[in-house]
């Protein structure tokens, strides 16, 4: 493993123990590397409505862009699964958002990994070139 997701990998699982997931007790954790060297940790958050549930992934963006940071360059994920853990589509869809070559990690507590584009897990993406026609 290079030392990189080595790194990410150890901050995602420190990340992953403050998920708040009382109705899956699926904790997932997530580590965000931006351009700059910035390191944006997420973990998963639930609500009694579950629909509110906000994923490990878009946690750590979405503290990032508030930061007004949005250059990213690796996103690593880890949960507690067979195989390393994928991604769900809304959050392969935010991630897509800034830029189709952000590196992915998927990644098990095992230390098993699958490194991807953001591109390559989301093909054929509604994107904002979509929209070009649409005034
Ligand atoms: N979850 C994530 O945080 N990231 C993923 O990529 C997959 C799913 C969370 C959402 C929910 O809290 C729990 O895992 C079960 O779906």
């Amino acid at each position: 493993m290079d030392k990189k997701i080595a790194h990410l990998l150890e901050i995602a699982i420190k990340a992953r123990e403050n998920s708040y997931s009382p109705y899956s007790n699926f904790a997932v954790g997530a580590a965000l590397l931006c351009k700059n060297g910035e390191i944006y940790t997420g973990a998963n958050i639930e609500n009694v409505s579950y629909g509110l549930t906000n994923c490990a992934e878009r946690t750590a963006i979405f503290k990032a862009v508030s930061e007004g940071n949005r250059d990213f360059d690796t996103i690593l994920v880890v949960a507690d699964t067979e195989r390393p853990v994928p991604p769900c589509g809304a959050c392969r869809q935010v991630i897509l958002e800034y830029g189709e070559d952000i590196q992915i990690v998927l990644a098990n507590l095992q230390g098993e990994y699958q490194q991807y584009l953001i591109k390559e897990l989301l093909p054929g993406a509604f994107s904002r070139k979509d929209m070009e026609n649409d005034f």
